[in-house]
Parts: structure tokens; sequence; C-alpha cells
């Protein structure tokens, strides 16, 4: 039978992505090198859907090796996760962020082409949109970047649209996330950070917890509803299940589509420590400091291209994403 490749599927949205697609009566190969992530969360994928799958540790630099998991299974289509993904580690080691996920996509693709895979579903992101001029973002809006990692993201969305253009049989489904919090409603899988958090809900996790002291608020002076930064948060679980929806649509037409997974809703940092300490009743020490360079007042979909293509829409508000969050932090001490 053929499987679907999982690309990165040890990791914060592919293991959820996973969860879903076993859940859903996929048959799955991950792959992972577990540079950002650890080996236990493949049980606990089989533990929530006592369901199993095929791994392989491999690195996508390492063709050889990833040359064998091709070769020993039938890959119909690869949802393609596998990447380094912190912005500011980014301008620090652009080498590195190139060479692994723009080489490490290249090969893959090599390997695509070898094997006669043609369907691809590639984690996007709504920084390609930079700073938009207006707001919701749609998915036709110029695109710019302004680190290296969003410059990964844009150069990786170019290179799968010229694949297309040059062979008419590949499929192409670019999705653009968001910004992803919350956790499996089983506190079983969630987002484990990597040091000291830079995104604000494991940092807020994090001074619940009494790991950290208090957040800093970056700025408060931005000409959004209270000053703070807005984005767009939604449910890791609603951004997977849009992956079931991508592979859905990919095994049914052709081209490339580009779709933006988000709310459509935008909250402010401070609404997000409120909700935070309300749905948990827990205590969120904050105090506002000066503005993080390359931040954006605010950011939001418009979702409504994905609700009508692909028939999905996030369903799960801002409380649970607080709240599942949380569960897996406590649960995961
Ligand atoms: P993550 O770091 O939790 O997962 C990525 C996984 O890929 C990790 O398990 C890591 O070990 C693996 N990996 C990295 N490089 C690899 C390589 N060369 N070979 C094999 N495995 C490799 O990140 P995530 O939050 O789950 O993000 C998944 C994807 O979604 C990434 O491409 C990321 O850029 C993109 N994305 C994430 C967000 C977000 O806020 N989390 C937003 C937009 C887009
Ligand atoms: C959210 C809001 C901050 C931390 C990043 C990437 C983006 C995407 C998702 C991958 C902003 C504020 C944050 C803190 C704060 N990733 N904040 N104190 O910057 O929207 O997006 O992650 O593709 O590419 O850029 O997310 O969680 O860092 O910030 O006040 O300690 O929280 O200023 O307004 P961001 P974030």
């Amino acid at each position: 039978m053929s499987k679907i490749l999982v690309t990165g599927g040890a990791g914060y949205i592919g293991s959820h992505t996973a969860v879903e697609l076993l859940n859903n009566g996929e048959e799955l190969v991950i792959v992972d090198n577990f540079s950002n992530s650890s080996p236990n969360v493949l049980e606990k994928i089989k533990k929530i859907t006592n369901k199993d799958f095929k791994f392989y540790e491999v690195d996508l630099l390492d063709e050889q090796n990833l040359e064998k998991v091709f070769k020993e299974n039938n890959i119909e289509a690869v949802i393609h996760f596998a990447g380094l993904k912190a912005v500011g580690e980014s301008v620090i080691k652009p080498i590195e962020y190139y060479h692994n996920n723009i080489t490490g996509t290249l090969i893959l693709l090599n390997l695509m082409r070898k094997y006669n895979c043609k369907k691809i579903v590639f984690s996007s992101s709504a920084t390609v949109y930079g700073n938009p001029k207006e707001l919701p973002i749609k998915e036709d809006f110029p695109l710019s970047t302004t680190n290296p990692y969003g410059s990964t993201k844009l150069m990786i969305e170019q290179i799968l649209q010229d694949v297309a253009v040059a062979d008419k049989d590949f499929r192409v489904v670019l999705l653009r996330y968001f910004n992803p919090i919350g956790a499996h409603e089983s506190g079983l899988i969630g987002e484990v950070p990597n040091g000291i958090p830079n995104n604000v809900m494991p940092y807020i996790i994090g001074v619940a917890a009494g790991k950290y002291e208090e957040l800093t608020v970056f700025g408060n002076d931005y000409p959004t509803k209270d000053g703070t930064g807005v984005r767009d948060y939604i449910h890791v679980v609603d951004l997977s299940l849009g992956h079931l929806k991508a592979l859905e649509k990919i095994r049914n037409e052709a081209g490339v589509k580009i779709y933006n997974l988000g709310t459509g809703n935008g909250y402010s940092v401070l609404e997000l420590i409120k909700t935070f300490e309300k749905v948990n009743n827990v205590k969120v020490k904050y105090k506002i400091g000066p503005r993080r360079k390359g931040d954006i007042p605010a950011c939001y979909a418009d979702a409504s291209k994905a609700e009508k293509e692909l028939g999905w829409k996030a369903t799960r508000g801002i409380e649970e994403m607080c709240r599942d969050g949380w569960n897996f932090a406590i649960n995961n001490k």
C-alpha cells in the first residue's frame, strides 16, 4: 500500500499532523533527525492513535539514507515539515539555515522525481508576507522577508513552483501557517522549546510554571487595540487538520495551490496573557519592554480561501489553545 512520507514528523506540528493522518486511516513513514525533537514523541503518537507507522532516523541532507526510504516504501505524497525554524538563530547562522532548509528540500525533491512521487504539501509561513500593507492578509499579497529563516520559506515556495512548471504532473500545496500554539488534548504531545523560548506562548507557559521570572512584552506603543502586537494564533490541531484537507485536494486536483492557515482573528499579547491566566487560573507576571527588532504591529489571515477551496476552517478558540498548551506543560514537567 502507498504511504505518506512526513518529514519532521517528530516535531511540534508534524507530530500532531501524524496523529490526525493515522486517525484518518493513512499509512505513514516518518523521517526525522531529532535536531529539534526527541524519539519519545514517536511512542506518544502510537499511544494516542493506537496505530503503528514506519520511522527512519535520517537527515534530509543524507541523500543515500533518505533514498532507502523511497526504495523501501511506495511513497504517494510528502508532507514536508522538516526544517530549522528559529528566526533569531537564522540571522546568526544563515549558512546552516539555507543549507538545512533549502539543500534538504532539493535532495528530497530529487528523490521524489527519481521515485516518481509527485505530490507535496509544504510548511510555509505567514512570515513570507513581510510587513503587510493591509489586513487581513490574502494569499495574493506581495511577498518579502526580513530574515534568513523567512527567506528559506520564500525560496522553497519558488523552487516548488518552478518544479511544477517543469513537470505538469507535479502537485504542490503551500500552506502558510500563522501562529500555531496549543497542544493535543491528550496532553501527550505539544511544543517543547529548545532552550529559552523566542515565541510568546512557550514563554508565557514558562513564566506560569515558575521557570522564568516574568514575560517581557515587546512594546506597547504599536497602532493596535492596546498597543501590543497582534497575531493570528491557531490551535495546532486545527492546523494539522488543514494538512488532511490539503492532501485530499492534491489527490483530486493538479497544479500549485496556496492557502493561509489561520483563524482570521487577531489577539494582542495582553489579551493572550489575560486569557491564559483566566482559563488556567494561574498568574503570568509581565513587564512592558521595548519593541523587538523585526517585529510587525499586527498580522492576521484572511482564511476564506482555505474554507472555500479546502472546506477547512479553524474551530478551536483562544481559550482552548491556552488550556491545551498549559495541560501539555503540566503533564510534561
Ligand atoms: P519543529 O522544530 O518542532 O519540527 C521540525 C522537525 O524537523 C524537528 O523534529 C526536527 O528535528 C526536524 N528536522 C529539521 N531539520 C531536519 C533535517 N535536515 N532532516 C530531518 N529532520 C529534520 O518545528 P514545527 O514548529 O513543528 O514546524 C514545522 C514546520 O512548520 C517547519 O518547516 C517550520 O518552519 C514551519 N512553520 C512553523 C511555524 C511555527 O510557529 N511553529 C510557523 C510557520 C511555519
Ligand atoms: C508573537 C507576539 C511579539 C515573545 C514567529 C516567526 C514566524 C512564525 C511564528 C515560523 C509578537 C510578542 C513575543 C515575548 C512578546 N514562525 N512577544 N514577548 O514573531 O509573530 O512569529 O513565530 O514560521 O515566522 O517570526 O511570534 O510568538 O515570537 O511573537 O511580547 O517574549 O508576541 O512581539 O507581538 P511571531 P512570537
